[in-house]
């Protein structure tokens, strides 16, 4: 073990030595993430040594032209580097394979490939299916499979397969894919990846709660006025995404996964033990216990949808969202949603969950507040001057991945004056060393046979459930204008108004 994030490890299954085939490996998403995380662990020492990858897409290309692509953009975002040596000596184990993923015989010789680099092995082989492609291909795809015979596996190996989000676009659609999964590969063998659980930040959100013995009896409507997550971008439709996201929108893109995948780490029961069906039954739980919004009069008086117009990110001029490439010019799709939750449990009862997300905010950050009640105002409110502060836990996921507490703190001096201060945990500063990215830990646990850190089929689906109620009020009852915030700024004056009915405001950050 090099790597101190990696201890965890020690108790958890090792990753086996597997061929990895990428359905759309001439996409962004392999470039950029897939790849780079297999180069990383493989550089930081995690992997078996015989791990393969076989890159299977449409267009025309040699082995020696896919690596050099990939190569490209590994030298500008991998997170160790990229030295050229070693990519050498890594990119002999990576093959391309050109098919479309309606022709049979193109998984025939996928057959025949993925046989031939088992039997160099010297055996059967262990495989693992990453669809890093357009929900509309996963039939296909995995039929395909099945007809060939590649769900299956040897004896003594395995076969899983990895699903990309998005997983449908409502909770039919994710039925039925889920079917089609399932009809193909056990619902034990099924991955389906989202990556803010493999951030090191969520996976943390466990460890501070269970783990230390002061949070645990304050986590509760007692003690806890509300709860935020917020997750601000200040990137638009950059590279041509205008095209997908004006399908999906802030809503389906976020919040149906990852922000309900957040929240449910948050609100969370203890579970019995850490393997992944105790750990996703707890999840699923909370995501079951949210409050339905189903009624438009329930969805106009607790969401907030809204699109950013022309405006500025760090000093320059961008455009508004229905300007951007590839976006309808009068799309009706969100940037940006605030979301008032409740958890119907007896734990949560009462407590508000603000959710919100959008598009060209001011910054990146990803974060969560557990604000706690105020203390009396029955001591120092004899002394005059401003109540004290209610106490802060910010959770931030991303970037300056940590932990702070804010406190009343008494001014130095003969007078008795209060300030908040912060208590401020680093990662960067406690550890030394940054995080491996999502895709990495996500990777190597597919491998290794562990799905915690994956969603399973009714947590997808329950997610499905509450979401349709605010997808269907906001198109088809006309009770939930679109709202509008300038690029550049945080969110429409409505997401204020919303939390502002509660007595509060959105955090700053
Ligand atoms: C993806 C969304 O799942 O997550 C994108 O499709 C979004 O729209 C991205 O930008 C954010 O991920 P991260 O890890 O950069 O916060």
């Amino acid at each position: 073990m090099n790597n101190p994030f990696r201890e965890d490890l020690v108790s958890r299954n090792k990753p086996e030595p597997c061929t990895v085939v990428i359905f759309g490996a001439t996409g962004d998403l392999a470039h950029r993430k897939l790849v780079p995380a297999i180069y990383n662990l493989s550089v930081d020492g995690e992997l078996p040594a015989d791990v393969k990858i076989v890159g299977f897409a449409r267009r025309e290309k040699s082995d020696e032209v896919f690596r050099d692509g990939l190569a490209e953009l590994n030298r500008q975002v991998s997170r160790n580097g990229h030295d050229e040596e070693v990519w050498d000596r890594f990119a002999e184990n990576i093959h391309y394979h050109q098919s479309t993923f309606d022709d049979l015989d193109g998984y025939k010789r996928l057959a025949e490939r993925l046989d031939a680099i088992d039997a160099e092995r010297g055996g059967k082989g262990n495989r693992l299916f990453y669809l890093s492609i357009a929900p509309e291909f996963f039939d296909d795809v995995l039929e395909k499979l099945k007809e060939v015979g590649l769900n299956e596996a040897a004896d003594g190996c395995w076969a899983r397969v990895i699903v990309e989000k998005p997983f449908g676009k409502d909770l039919a659609s994710a039925r039925h894919l889920n079917q089609v999964v399932n009809n193909t590969f056990d619902e034990a063998d099924t991955y389906r990846i989202d990556h803010y659980l493999g951030k090191e930040t969520a996976q943390n959100i466990m460890v501070l709660r269970f783990a230390n013995a002061i949070y645990e009896p304050l986590w509760n409507n007692q003690h806890i006025d509300h709860i935020e997550i917020s997750c601000a971008e200040h990137l638009g439709m950059e590279g041509g995404r205008g095209g997908y996201y004006d399908t999906a929108g802030a809503l389906r893109d976020m919040i149906q996964n990852h922000l309900l995948q957040l929240l449910s780490l948050v609100a969370m029961e203890p579970p019995t033990d850490l393997s992944a069906d105790a750990v996703r039954d707890e999840k699923v739980k909370v995501i079951r216990a949210l409050r339905q919004l189903d009624t438009p009069e329930k969805v106009a008086a607790n969401t907030v949808r809204a699109q950013y117009t022309e405006g500025f990110i760090n000093g320059d001029n961008v455009l508004g969202y229905r300007q951007e490439d590839r976006v309808n010019p009068e799309s009706q799709t969100e940037t940006y949603v605030a979301i008032k939750a409740f958890v119907d449990t007896w734990r949560w009862s009462g407590v508000p969950f603000f959710i919100r997300v959008g598009k060209r905010l001011p910054k990146k950050a990803t974060e969560i507040s557990v604000h706690f009640k105020n203390v009396p105002n029955v001591l120092f409110n004899q002394l005059g001057g401003s109540p004290p502060s209610e106490n802060v836990l910010v959770i931030r996921i991303q970037p300056d991945e940590g932990i702070s507490l804010r406190m009343n703190s008494k001014l130095p001096g003969a007078a008795i004056r209060m300030e908040p201060v912060k208590m401020n945990f680093q990662y960067s500063t406690s550890f030394g060393k940054s995080s491996p990215e999502a895709y990495e830990r996500l990777l190597l646990d597919s491998m290794a046979g562990d799905a915690t850190l994956f969603a399973r089929r009714d947590e997808v689906e329950e997610a499905w459930k509450f979401v349709d109620h605010i997808q269907n009020a906001w198109h088809n009852s006309g009770q939930v204008p679109m709202a509008e915030y300038a690029a550049g700024t945080w969110g429409p004056n409505e997401a204020d108004d919303l939390i502002e009915s509660e007595g509060t405001d959105w955090r700053r950050f």
